[in-house]
């Protein structure tokens, strides 16, 4: 008999990972023989444990901060997303054993966006992004596949922002952090991939009343699940879509590739990890 597939999420920290409240509760709703661990690695030891993952008895990974960069240079191959992102979220052993990369994360924010604003796509038009870390650069890497054809990016600090521009090129524009709000009126869609409105955050400063009335407000911080800018913007009248679905949307594509069955995103697991966030 074989033995049940085991998967983890490897970080240093790690003990704030959602995933396992993720993977865990699709084990059991599926009722897959399989477990999802949480595994805090030492910088110097991530090398000879994403190498020895089989050794471990991991069928795969997920990898969070800070090592998703290094996550992809250690996989034998990576997908297109993963090489463009810069990034990998998502590891696997190929059936001959060799480490496999993705990165989802722009999948997930691209899925939660379809999911809780369908008609994005129509109004869009001109997207402004707010951040250049790892969040914004899976958000432009998703946006850019989707066809958005302009992309105004800005950022507290304009050199990351100029760089991200470099790197993903056209459509991407940037914007002075200072002067943002003049652009909005022409904006369709706001992302805020900063950590401005976090709890312990401040929160972002920005007039949401000047964007047109069809625009979708969206924003990648899910603690608290309304921040400011949500709130803000539903207060107007316009769409808003939570961060949590893109957290929940790109674990999809690492537990079908371990556990073999593509899990559902539903309202029940929408409660589950909601209830572990307010409890935390
Ligand atoms: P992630 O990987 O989640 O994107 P990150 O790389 O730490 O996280 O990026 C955090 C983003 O929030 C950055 O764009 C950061 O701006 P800087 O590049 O200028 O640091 C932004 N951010 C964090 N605190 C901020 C603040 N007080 N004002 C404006 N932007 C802020």
């Amino acid at each position: 008999m074989s033995k049940a597939p085991r998967a983890c999420v490897i970080g240093w920290p790690v003990e704030h990972s959602r995933s396992p409240a993720i993977h865990g509760y699709w084990l059991r709703q599926y009722g897959i023989d399989g477990a999802y661990e949480k595994e805090a690695v030492r910088p110097e030891d991530l090398a000879a444990f994403l190498s020895d993952l089989p050794a471990y008895d991991y069928v795969g990974a997920n990898v969070t901060l800070p090592y998703k960069e290094a996550a992809l240079h250690a996989a034998r191959s990576a997908d297109a997303a993963a090489k463009a992102i810069g990034a990998a979220n998502t590891l696997w052993l190929d059936a001959n054993g060799v480490l496999q990369a993705s990165n989802t994360d722009a999948y997930g924010f691209m899925t939660n966006l379809d999911e809780g604003a369908p008609k994005w796509r129509e109004t869009c038009g001109v997207a402004m992004v707010l951040g250049a870390g790892g969040a914004a650069r899976a958000i432009l890497h998703g946006l850019i596949e989707a066809g958005v054809p302009r992309i105004l990016l800005t950022n507290r600090t304009v050199a990351k922002a100029e760089t991200l521009a470099r790197e993903f090129g056209a459509p991407v524009e940037v914007m002075p952090w200072e002067t943002k709000d003049s652009a909005l009126s022409a904006c369709g869609l706001l992302v805020n991939a900063t950590s401005l409105g976090m709890t312990g955050q401040p929160p972002l400063d920005i007039m949401v009343g000047a964007l047109p009335s069809a625009a979708v407000v969206t924003d990648i911080v899910y603690v608290p699940l309304e921040t400011p800018l949500l709130a803000a913007a539903r207060a107007r009248g316009l769409t808003a879509v939570d961060g949590l679905g893109m957290l929940l949307h790109q674990a999809v594509p690492g537990f079908e590739r371990w556990f073999g069955v593509r899990p559902e995103v539903t309202p029940a697991l929408r409660d589950h990890v909601v209830a572990i966030l307010g409890a935390a």
